[in-house]
């Protein structure tokens, strides 16, 4: 008993650290939760912690950069708002979750689960048979399932949200999911390949996950039927109370807030004195058009800064092994979002110094 309260501490207290800034309510599934939750603390509190870098990547040339605070779920274990980024959030968490636990299987690092090899031997096509180390989906689903959803106590609207986007994210993974072949046959003639179904890399489930964001539904509510379903007991299965047709995109109740603005009663930082990207050659098109989002839509200005950086150049290869360069200093222009000089950045008012 003695040790596995120990355990119990130790685990918990590895979720704290890697996981601070989500405040992932760890009593809630540690402490409270089946003994058997213990073995996949870590790992699922690191596949969250993915899903907050991952969310803060996609998100770092939007108005909305997925701030750490985000992530920081209130007393009741839930977000302030029902917005299209609550529901970004709720989804790339569950998946990061799921996908970790996932590949935590298939390398071994749990004793009860493995690879998927459950049709292995029998033909997927045409030229081809399952054979090989399919990731475990299944397992990592279940796991996800098991703590992301116990955060939701909830019984209203919002938990049906939250519920239905989270489990978006868990079918994001299955959905970005590959097939990987390796061919056989005399002198690789590949008259035979075996294949097996592997995960895509995370970065490709977060651009999924971002385009589903982007075209993310508004749900009407119907206050009625809520407010029956409230006296409901036990839980609900959100997608047939919420969505039939779209289980796999993510839902929202309320209209995001202006995110150029600074407002410290909702959390918004604002875009002024934000970094914005111009005339990069490595930017994407979405990129290259945040200036125009971050600062001139946000009633800004552009202004162009020049920095100086350091650099490897001159770099010449010496008989044998090494290389050897030069360092040189180079201009750089980066471009920050600054209010037009005369006008007055508005002040909050009333709790204006609450950071
Ligand atoms: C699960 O995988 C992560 C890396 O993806 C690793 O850091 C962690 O230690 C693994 N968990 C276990 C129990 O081995
Ligand atoms: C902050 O947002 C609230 C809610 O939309 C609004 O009532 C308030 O006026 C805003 N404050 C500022 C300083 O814009």
């Amino acid at each position: 008993m003695g040790n596995l309260l120990m355990l119990w501490v130790a685990a918990a207290g590895m979720c704290y650290t890697t996981l601070s800034a989500s405040a992932w309510s760890v009593s809630n599934f540690l402490v409270t939760g089946p003994k058997a939750y213990l073995t996949y603390a870590t790992s699922v509190a690191l596949g969250a912690q993915a899903g907050v870098e991952e969310c803060k990547f996609q998100f770092a040339w939007e108005q909305w950069n997925c701030p750490e605070h985000a992530f920081q779920f209130s007393t009741h274990g839930r977000l302030r708002g029902a917005t299209r980024e609550s529901s970004f959030i709720h989804a790339i968490r569950s998946a990061g979750v799921m996908y970790t636990i996932t590949k935590n299987c298939s390398m071994g690092d749990f004793e009860n689960c493995g690879c998927d090899g459950s049709k292995n031997g029998k033909t997927g096509g045409h030229g081809w048979i399952w054979g090989g180390c399919s990731d475990n989906v299944e397992f990592g689903e279940k796991i996800s399932r098991l703590f992301v959803d116990s955060l939701e106590k909830g019984k209203d609207a919002r938990a049906l949200m939250n519920l239905h986007n989270s489990r978006a994210g868990r079918l994001a993974v299955r959905a970005s999911m590959k097939r990987t072949c390796k061919c056989h046959g005399i002198s690789g003639s590949c008259s035979i390949q075996t294949c097996w179904l592997q995960l895509a890399d995370f970065r490709e489930m977060g651009d999924y996950l971002k385009a589903k964001y982007d075209r993310a539904l508004k749900i009407e509510l119907d206050k009625r039927r809520l407010r029956a379903g409230n006296r409901a007991e036990g839980r609900w299965a959100p997608t047939e109370t919420f969505l039939p047709r779209a289980e796999a995109e993510l839902v929202f109740l309320e209209d995001s807030p202006d995110y150029c603005t600074h407002n410290a009663s909702l959390g918004i930082y604002g875009t002024e004195g934000r970094e914005c990207l111009q005339d990069s050659r490595s930017a994407s098109r979405r990129e290259q058009r945040s200036c125009a989002r971050l600062c001139t839509e946000c009633g800004l200005q552009v202004e162009e800064r020049r920095t100086e950086a350091m650099s490897s150049c001159d770099c010449s290869f010496k008989w044998c092994c090494t290389v050897k360069c030069s360092q040189c200093r180079r201009t750089v222009n980066r471009y920050y979002c600054t209010r037009p000089a005369g006008s007055v950045r508005p002040r909050a008012r009333g709790k204006s110094s609450a950071w």
